[in-house]
């Protein structure tokens, strides 16, 4: 198949009229859109990626008040959330109507909805008329895509269609909410900070992110977002010397200079900054992985606001958790 990229919303819209599957941008990460309400395109997905169907999506909307034609009850609470942080990097589990296919949710009761905050993605979604089931745009297991090229690396010739959006200005995942009566879960960290969550709810979250065979949120799989070069976390000067004589690649952030020693540094962020963090950090691992280091080093950030989300993806990235 030939593969595209580019700007056109009217042929994205058509594409997916025809039940094909089209990547997307979201200020998150790429996805890989298909109508949610088409079984067929949605398996298309699972195809491309190579995604274990065990593994539910996340359906797109263009407004919050369409979620109502595709969940049942909505807690008060995640309409105080969607009023402060939708449009953006946040994503409520909410119990499902029918309409939604249990391939879309791996036959869970409850759908994953969000609304993404990117033009061409809102443009696209009021066009459709129906909303998008979209994982990430990569490989099954692989680094998230935050750009056009990122996606073609992976899915060239598998997908018809790349809608350029330019780079994502996140660049981490959507937070995943979830309730269970009065309690607020959080079932992934990511680009709305769990501080922000719990000063919007005025109340305190549970973080249960941690999973065993039988995952919440599956994409929380141990092994996940691996590069194919080994990636070790901990002190950078401790693997530095373990390494030593090994071609090593150091993912940093604040003031750093391994250079001396002989590493090639990709820096989040040298200002400590962590949006700029979050934002750089998938496609640093990605040339990490790619410039010909023996292996990757990264230390863990500070654990408070975003930090706390990268730290999580670079865990699962590590090469022990494989
Ligand atoms: O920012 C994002 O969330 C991006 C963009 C494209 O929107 N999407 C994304 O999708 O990260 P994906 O499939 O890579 O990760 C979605 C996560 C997975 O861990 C999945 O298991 C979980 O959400 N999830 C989806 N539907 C669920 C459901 N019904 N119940 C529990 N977890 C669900
Ligand atoms: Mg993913």
């Amino acid at each position: 198949m030939k593969t595209q990229i580019g700007t056109n919303i009217s042929l994205a819209c058509q594409l997916l009229e025809q039940g094909e599957v089209v990547a997307i941008p979201t200020e998150t990460v790429y996805g890989l859109a298909a109508n949610a309400l088409n079984q067929d395109a949605v398996l298309k997905i699972f195809k491309a990626k190579n995604r274990p169907h065990f593994n539910p999506l996340i359906i797109h909307l263009a407004d919050w008040k369409d979620a109502g034609s595709y969940t049942a009850a909505v807690p008060d609470m995640a309409n105080q959330l969607a009023r402060h942080f939708s449009p953006g990097p946040i994503t409520f589990l909410l119990p499902k109507k029918e309409i939604i296919p249990d391939l879309v949710t791996a036959g869970s009761p409850k759908v994953a909805v969000r609304i993404p905050a990117h033009p061409l993605t809102l443009q696209l979604l009021r066009l459709t008329g129906f909303p998008l089931a979209a994982p990430s745009a990569n490989p099954f297991g692989y680094v998230s895509p935050t750009s056009a090229s990122h996606v073609w690396e992976g899915l060239a010739g598998k997908i018809p269609y790349i809608l350029d959006g330019g780079t994502c200005q996140v660049g981490l995942e959507s937070t995943i909410v979830d309730f269970d009566g009065e309690e607020i879960i959080i079932r992934r960290q990511g680009g709305v900070s769990v501080e922000d969550i719990q000063r919007v709810a005025g109340r305190r979250v549970s973080l249960q992110t941690e999973t065993e065979d039988h995952p919440v949120a599956p994409g929380l799989l141990k092994s996940h977002y691996a590069t194919q070069t080994p990636l070790y976390l901990g002190d950078v000067q401790t693997y530095l010397q373990e390494f030593s004589g090994k071609k090593i690649c150091v993912i940093d952030f604040g003031p750093s200079d391994w250079q001396q020693q002989g590493a090639v540094v990709f820096n989040l962020s040298e200002a400590a900054d962590m949006d700029e963090a979050a934002k750089n950090l998938f496609r640093y691992m990605r040339e990490a992985d790619h410039c010909g280091a023996d292996v990757i080093i990264a230390r863990l950030l500070p654990g408070e606001g975003l930090g706390n989300a990268i730290n999580d993806r670079l865990r699962r990235a590590r090469h022990d958790m494989k």
